[in-house]
Formats: C-alpha cells, structure tokens, sequence
C-alpha cells in the first residue's frame, strides 16, 4: 500500500519545499520558484497541473535518453528483484563487472582500471587522490598539487573545488579551506576557428616550471562545461598530451558532462585523438536515472598505486557499485550503442546552430555556439533567475540558465519539431530577457 499522502494540496507541499528544503545554489529565505513535477516520460516533464514542457536540460546533461526508458525501467526491475545494494567491501556482484567490461570497451585503450563512485564529483576526488597517490608510490611525495585551466568546473565537493575556475568559482568564500592548485589560461581559441601555437604558451610555460611539485593536469576536453560553456580547440588538448608526457606528468581528463555521445564524439577527448592517464565519468552514465560515476585509470597508474605504501587504494564510499545503478548504467550504454547516436547528434547539432543563428543578431546577446548536441546562448548580462525560468514554461518548454548563459542539451530522442519549440522560445524569450 502506498502511504496516505502528506500533503492536502500541492500548494501545501510548495509552501513546505519552500521552507524547508534546499535546491541546487539556492536562498532558504528567498528562493526563486521551482516547478512541481508529477512525471516525466520521453522528452517532456510533466508538471503537477498537467502542463507538459519539453525537457531541454537533460536533467544537467545525464538523460540522454528521456525519462521512463522502458529498456532502464526493465534492468532496474530485473536487478531490484535480485537486491538493491550490497556492500562492496569484500563482495562483488554481475552488475559492476558486466558495467566495467562495458566502460573499459569503449573508453580510449589505456584506461582498464574502474573505481565507482557515488557522483561526479566524487569521482573527481577519486582521481586527484589516485594521482597524489601515484607519486606518493613512485617516491615523489612532493607531486601534491594540481594544475588546470581558468574557466573549468569539476564539482562542489572540496577537492574539486580547488580545481574549478578561481574566479567564477567558489575559491573566494572557501579560499582559507581550499589547497592552492596552479591555473592556467583559458584555453582561447574555439574549437571551430584556426589554430595557433600561441594558444598554449601560457600552460606551457606553467607547466615546465611547476612539474615538480604537479601530481596531475585535470581539464574538461574540448567542452567547458558549468564554468561557461566554452569549446575549445583540439590542438590544445593534443599539445597538453605531448607535454605531459615529455614532462611526466599524469592526465585526467573530466568527461562527466560530455561523455556518452554529448560532443558528437562517444568521449569528447576522440575529437582530439588524446587518451588520459585517468577519466572521470559521471552524469549521463545511468541514462540520468541515479548517480553513479567512474573513475578510470591505465594499469600504470593503478599498478603503481597498489604497489607502493599503503599498498592500496585510500578510497571505498559505502555506495560504492551500487547493483542498480550499475544495471541502470548497462542498460543505459546498450540503449546508447544500439542506437544511431551519431545520427541523432548530427541532427540536433544542425537544427540547433540554424535556429539559434537568428539570437546572435539580439541585442542581449553576446555569442551564440553549438556542438553536438550544445547549443549555447552567451548573453551580455546575467539573467533574473526569479523571473527566467517562468518565461520558459509559460512557452512550454523546460531551459534554465545560468549567469550570462542561455544553453540547452536536449535528450537525444528529441524531435526536429520538439527542438524547434524549444529555440522559437528561446529567441522570444531573448528579445527582451529579463536580467539582473
Ligand atoms: C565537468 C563536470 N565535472 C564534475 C561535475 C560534478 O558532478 P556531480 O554534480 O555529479 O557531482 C560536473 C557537474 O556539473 C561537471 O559538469
């Protein structure tokens, strides 16, 4: 029996949320609306007063296939009638090793090592902590430190906040708590315009001074994602591999947003032909239907962590290969593989950069960019966020922006027709957004 509802109204379960529970960066005294959702299926929310919109977020880039999958819902009945979760520590199940033969196929050769973890963020934790450890290991106690690049974003746990953008990001409030890290230019030159050698001098220089005391290089290939949805060229990333490698140092690249097909390529380093020493995976891992995320590491890597003092590996999250998202997460790869991806991709990134082309000649408006299934719309100011969001809905359809940025990264399953809908609002929306 399901239990007796709590609430009398959805107005009476509003009011509540809106006391008492915190959403994503958020004001508990002044919170900006959020919208009561009762269902979501394919690409449309459903909002509680039966009003559909259609989703053009992706739930933050992870439901690549929609909502209500009936090949995920299947793997999850599947495995929950077996067990729900088991400790990991001393055990281990199908789920995770069917997932890792999975992750270790199609991820570039040399990552063959896999650590779950319970959300991106994490994983990121995991692969600064696999990297000190690598030196701890290797007799370079001294490699503690990381270096990346201005504009990055790898998550709000601490270890990854020190590795997010200095300025954007949350180093001010948190600084005295936060290790110092070494940051690099943004890498300039987008990805579609030419290269110029120039463009990596400046992590250039950083790196050659400072690869004593680095342990790794993190950066989000080709795609900057939260830190402003930037593309970058693939050249940088080519260089930053060559470099690492002349100077001995480790790679880890943050696929958690652009993993799984999002950048038109399976893994957005592809587009750059570069493999890391360590990846992150995260997101659209389960097909958006619960956190999961991975870790993965060449032998080397992994080996020598193991062969050195304490002999393994400081990191085991009591979730750790969760049996159902691990089957969601299979399922969810499969659904992807037997898919034609790349078409759908191709499709979406094509009817993005035509309807959105039109936004570029608002006054609002600074930028507008696509790749693979992105579509970005950089504005002049920031957006009111009391007031934005709202604007989507009463058009029918589900965008949230953030800061100066108007983007979308639809479910791949969109229709030509959905996604015009959803730019149609966008450039309604932008010809006179509201704004901070
Ligand atoms: C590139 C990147 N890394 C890490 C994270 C953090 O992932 P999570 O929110 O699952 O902790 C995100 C989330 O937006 C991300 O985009």
């Amino acid at each position: 029996m399901p239990p007796s509802p709590t609430f009398a109204s959805i107005e009476a379960m509003l009011a509540f949320d809106r006391k008492h529970v915190w959403h994503p960066y958020s004001s508990i005294v002044d919170p900006p609306p959020v919208f009561p959702v009762a269902s979501a299926s394919g690409a449309h929310i459903e909002l509680e007063d039966g009003r559909k919109l259609i989703d053009a977020m992706a739930s933050w880039w992870s439901a690549i296939h929609g909502y209500n999958h009936p090949r995920i819902n299947g793997a999850l009945h599947d495995q929950i009638s077996k067990m729900a979760h088991v400790m990991f520590g001393g055990l281990t199940h199908r789920p995770a090793a069917e997932l890792a033969t999975r992750l270790i196929d199609i991820t570039p050769a040399p990552l063959d090592r896999v650590f779950f973890a319970d959300s991106g963020s994490v994983s990121v934790e995991v692969a600064i902590k696999m990297a000190i450890q690598f030196w701890a290991s290797r007799g370079e106690p001294a490699k503690q430190r990381l270096m990346t690049v201005r504009g990055g974003y790898h998550g709000d746990t601490f270890g990854a906040m020190a590795v997010c953008d200095p300025v954007t990001g949350m180093h001010g409030l948190f600084s005295n708590a936060l290790p110092e890290h070494i940051f690099a230019d943004r890498p300039a030159i987008p990805f579609t315009a030419n290269w110029s050698a120039d463009a990596f001098t400046n992590l250039e220089h950083t790196l050659r001074e400072h690869c004593n005391e680095i342990a790794a290089v993190i950066i989000e290939p080709i795609v900057q994602g939260a830190g402003g949805m930037w593309f970058y060229h693939r050249e940088y990333l080519r260089h930053l591999r060559h470099l690492c490698d002349e100077l001995g140092t480790l790679l880890i690249f943050d696929e958690i947003a652009t993993g799984f097909g999002r950048s038109g390529k399976l893994f957005a380093c592809e587009h750059a032909d570069v493999a890391p020493d360590i990846m992150c995976l995260g997101k659209a891992l389960t097909g958006g239907y619960m956190s999961l995320a991975a870790t993965l590491a060449s032998a080397d890597v992994a080996e020598s962590i193991s062969c050195g003092d304490p002999g393994v590996f400081m990191h085991g999250p009591t979730f750790m290969a969760n049996p159902l998202a691990c089957a969601a997460a299979t399922a969810s790869i499969d659904l992807l593989l037997e898919s034609p991806w790349q078409e759908n991709i191709a499709r979406i990134e094509s009817t993005l950069r035509t309807n959105l082309a039109p936004c570029a000649k608002l006054p609002a408006v600074n930028q507008v960019r696509t790749l693979g299934a992105i579509g970005v719309v950089e504005l002049e100011d920031a957006v009111d966020m009391h007031r934005i969001p709202q604007m989507f809905v009463d058009r029918g359809v589900w965008v949230r922006p953030f800061g100066r940025l108007v983007y979308v990264m639809p479910p791949y399953i969109i229709t030509d027709q959905e996604l015009t809908t959803v730019t149609s609002a966008i450039a309604d929306v932008l010809r006179d957004p509201p704004l901070v």
